[in-house]
């Protein structure tokens, strides 16, 4: 027999944001300008003064196994940040450290979802939760988000739940559609959860970048919720530390000390020297965070403003994350560049191979005839892309 997949794997699908990321890499490799709208992380540094305490702790020799759920100075930094924004004092056993915000989200996953459970998952998605849910045997349980905005609502949930349905997960500021929940419309569904007796994953890893009037409210926030919630987050986007791997849960003791168990089994602590440097983060000073959401602002309201001006194209202003979503559906049955165009993969693939731009499909979010713009990358470079974008679309 020899080496064979497990069923598990087989049914599963790589993500699709990296392979349009690593198609586009490739392009570049060969020498050709590629704009690459297509990644997930901030185009800035690391500041300086975090990777400085990364380089230090490797200096003083802080390079071994530290306790599997995260140093108790890192925890300590974390529970403070939770304080300020989710307003509770958690223990430092109520807190996990993990390889990033996407590993705190399978540990999580991994130690609520029983097979057979349904998973309430407003669409758009960020393209890991189904996949993470199909891993624990859950099932996902598609709930379209009916407003314009994109901003989920209880009536939406309503519409879909069934009496499998076990939990829901929220991402507010939503990847991909920057759509920020407003207080009011996430204590309806506070309350919702608690009727319904749900629990509630509640990704909060682009809270720090929300723009306008946007207000960022953690649902665990409101009434009744702590014991029902997980708090996710981490500082991959706040702090542009994406490969440093650091992400956080917070929740019930319970179900922390679960994902604990997991993770020891799996991969024990995060990197000795990232958590160094993200202690760094959360405790030095912030004024990095918010230089670079003035960038990310100004970026934002130049590129939602050239989009709406693409024949065919339509996005509703974000207001948080650093992400367009654009409705292409305008585009769907006409001829660019010679390709009959059905959906945003056919689009995305016109874009890439003709004008040299990379932007993300709507497929793996679960939404065919949408794609993901990301402008976390320069303002020359963004209107350097959405005029190749144009111009392909206006010369049919
Ligand atoms: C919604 C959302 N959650 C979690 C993550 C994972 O972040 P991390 O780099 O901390 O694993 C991402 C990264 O793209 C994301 O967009």
């Amino acid at each position: 027999m020899g080496l064979q997949l497990a069923e598990r794997v087989a049914r599963m699908s790589p993500s699709p944001t990296m392979a349009i990321d690593a198609k586009a890499k490739s392009l570049a490799a060969q020498g050709l300008d590629v704009v690459n709208f297509g990644a997930g992380e901030p185009d800035f540094d690391t500041p300086a003064h975090i990777a400085e305490a990364g380089i230090e702790a490797i200096r003083q020799g802080k390079t071994r196994y530290t306790a599997t759920g995260g140093t108790a100075e890192l925890k300590a930094a974390v529970i403070e940040r939770l304080r300020i924004e989710v307003g509770h004092r958690y223990e430092p056993a109520e807190v996990l450290i993990s390889v990033g915000a996407k590993h705190s989200l399978y540990n999580a996953i991994m130690a609520i979802v029983s097979p057979g459970d349904g998973v309430l998952l407003p669409v758009p998605y960020w393209v890991s939760y189904p996949e993470q849910i199909r891993l624990a045997d859950g099932e996902v349980e598609a709930v379209p988000i009916r407003r314009a905005d994109g901003v989920l609502t209880r009536a939406d949930l309503e519409a879909r739940v069934t009496s499998r349905s076990r939990g829901i997960i929220l991402n507010s500021p939503s990847n991909p559609s920057g759509a920020v929940i407003p207080p009011e419309e996430l204590q309806a569904i506070a309350q919702f959860a608690i009727e319904r007796d749900l629990w509630v994953i509640s990704d909060e890893i682009y809270g720090r970048l929300v723009y306008d009037d946007a207000q960022q409210v953690s649902i665990a926030s409101f009434p009744g919720m702590r014991e029902r919630t997980l708090v996710i987050n981490g500082v991959s986007k706040a702090y542009a530390m994406t490969g440093w791997r650091i992400g956080y849960a917070a929740g019930p003791r319970q179900i922390i000390e679960a994902m604990s168990s997991l993770q020891s089994q799996s991969t024990s602590n995060p990197t000795s020297i990232a958590q160094a440097a993200a202690q760094a983060a959360l405790t030095g000073p912030q004024e990095a965070v918010e230089a670079m959401r003035q960038e990310f602002d100004r970026r934002r309201r130049f590129a939602v403003e050239r989009i709406n001006q693409i024949r065919g194209l339509k996005a509703a202003v974000p207001k948080g994350a650093f992400y367009l979503w654009v409705d292409m559906s305008g585009l769907v049955g006409q001829t660019i560049a010679g390709r009959r165009i059905e959906n945003a993969d056919d689009l995305a693939l016109a874009w890439l191979e003709e004008a040299r731009v990379a932007v993300v499909p709507g497929s793996g979010f679960g939404v065919p005839h949408f794609f993901r713009l990301s402008y976390a990358t320069s303002l020359e470079r963004i209107a350097t892309g959405l005029e190749r974008m144009a111009a392909l679309v206006e010369a049919g």
